[in-house]
Formats: C-alpha cells, structure tokens, sequence
C-alpha cells in the first residue's frame, strides 16, 4: 500500500499514460480524482473501475481554463476532503504541425495554454490543499524539453517550460510542497486509449532496438515513478527532472 495521504488529481487521466498512472495510484489504495476534458473517456474509466467506485472520481476539466479548474479542484476537495498529490499530466501536440512560419498564433496559444499554463493553474487552486497535507506535485514534461524534431517549437517550449516551472514551485513551495516533473521519451498509449480510440501496439524491431533499454516504453513506466514522487520514500527529491526514455537522450548519433 501507498505511503501518499489524500486523494490524488491526475490531469487527462482518462486516457493514455494519465490513465496508467490513475490505475496504478487505485491499485495501490490511493484515491483518484480524474479530472480530464474528454467526458466519454472520463465516462469510460468510472465503469472500467467500478470495484474502485468509491475511492474514484472523473469531473469533465479544461486545465486551460481557469474557472475551470477551480471548480475540478472544488469537487476533488468536496468528495475526498485531503489532496495529498497533483499530477500534472494532460497535454497535447502542435495542432496542425508545420513550420514555424505557417503556425498560428492560436495552435501555438492553445498547446502553451494546455501544456503550460494547465500545469500552472493547476499548482495554483491545489496548492492551498497540497500545504495542509505536505503533499506533492509531478509535472509531465518530455524529452521533447531537451531535443527536438523540426516543427515542434510550441511543444517543445510548452515542455521546457514545464520543467522551468517545476524548479521554480520546488523554491516557492518548499518545504511544505516537494514539485518534481519526469521526462517521458516513447511511451505506447494505443492500448490505453478510450475504446473508440484503442490502438494495438505493433512495433518493430528497429522501434524497440533502438532504445538503449532494448524496449519501448509503457504507461507503467511512468505510473511507479509518480507514485514514488508523490510518496515519502522521495522525500529528499525535489525541483527535479526524471528523464524515463529507456535510455535514448543518452545516446551519441552521429552518422
Ligand atoms: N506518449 C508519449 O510518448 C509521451 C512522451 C512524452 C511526454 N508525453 C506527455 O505525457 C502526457 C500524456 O500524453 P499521452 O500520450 O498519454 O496523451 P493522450 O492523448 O493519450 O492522453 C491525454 C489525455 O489528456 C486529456 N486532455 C487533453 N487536453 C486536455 C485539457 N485541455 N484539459 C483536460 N484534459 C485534457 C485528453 O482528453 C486525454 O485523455 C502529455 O503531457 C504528453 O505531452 C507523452
């Protein structure tokens, strides 16, 4: 069983590696709040796990949205009293891809506004709740915060913006509030999606090999890294960036 006290807010947890990371924290005793803006998925999950019914919530959330978010916060804090972690996790791609100078304004406001300003709002309605239970925050940033492929500047920026923010929380809210972020590389989440959406992973030998750690990466490879950030055995981390990419960040690729 968890260490972590309270009820956790896993942001875009109704699919993907959030949804992982909701389902490890349930099987580990600990109580979800989903908060994520796609209600069939949300819907989805809360019949999925109907034994967890009563540890378990999904409240249909923009995280760019400021009334928004407060009033998924409001009703994580109605329904489990104590919030002892937020994770950071909901996000999207560039809209519409592109180069730099085709990409509007909007796409690049909207993915900033999801990835980034999200990750804000959300620290800044659960941190009054997170004070009282010295709880903790993991941030889901991405390799893409330290390299890049051509025409991903708003993700790109959206993510190192997010592991910038995480130091900057870990100053400001210590030592009430420890503020971690991990940098997911490949992660599948077709078999993690809700059913209309699901996707069978199929990847080659070249997709697997060329990973240091000769596989690629699952939800649950995120999911227990989170749940030792939010748990007391990492109570001596904080302002940190966990790069989980099996490996590929470390790897010399001249041709
Ligand atoms: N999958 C990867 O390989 C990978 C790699 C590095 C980082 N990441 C990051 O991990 C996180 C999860 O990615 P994923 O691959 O599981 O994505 P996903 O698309 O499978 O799931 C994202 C979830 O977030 C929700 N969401 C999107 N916008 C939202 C909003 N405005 N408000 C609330 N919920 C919203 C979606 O409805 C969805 O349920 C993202 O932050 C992503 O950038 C993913």
């Amino acid at each position: 069983m968890s260490t972590i006290q309270g009820c956790v807010i896993v942001t875009g947890g109704a699919q993907g590696i959030g949804k992982g990371i909701a389902s490890h924290l349930l099987e580990n005793g600990v109580p979800v709040a989903i908060l994520d803006c796609d209600a069939e998925a949300g819907e989805e999950c809360l019949r999925q796990w109907n034994q967890h019914a009563q540890r378990m919530l999904f409240t249909q959330t923009d995280v760019a949205n400021e009334d928004s978010v407060r009033s998924g916060v409001d009703t994580a804090v109605e329904r489990f009293k104590t919030i002892g972690g937020l994770v950071n996790n909901a996000g999207i791609a560039t809209a519409h891809g592109g180069s730099v100078e085709t990409l509007a304004l909007e796409d690049w406001n909207r993915v900033i506004g999801v990835n980034l300003t999200g990750c804000f709002l959300l620290a800044k309605h659960a941190t009054p709740h997170l004070r009282k239970s010295r709880g903790a925050i993991v941030n889901i940033a991405s390799t893409r915060a330290l390299q890049s492929e051509p025409n991903t500047e708003a993700y790109a920026a959206s993510k190192g913006g997010i592991v910038a923010l995480t130091h900057a929380l870990a100053i400001s809210l210590g030592p009430e509030i420890r503020v971690n972020c991990i940098s997911p590389g490949w992660i599948e989440v077709g078999p993690w999606k809700k059913s209309s959406r699901r996707k069978e992973a199929r990847h080659s030998d070249a997709d697997r090999l060329q990973h240091p750690a000769g596989i690629v990466g699952e939800p649950q490879d995120i999911a227990s890294a989170v749940e030792y950030l939010l748990s007391e055995s990492s109570r001596f981390i904080t302002g940190q960036n966990l790069i989980i990419d099996g490996g590929m960040t470390k790897k010399m690729i001249y041709v």
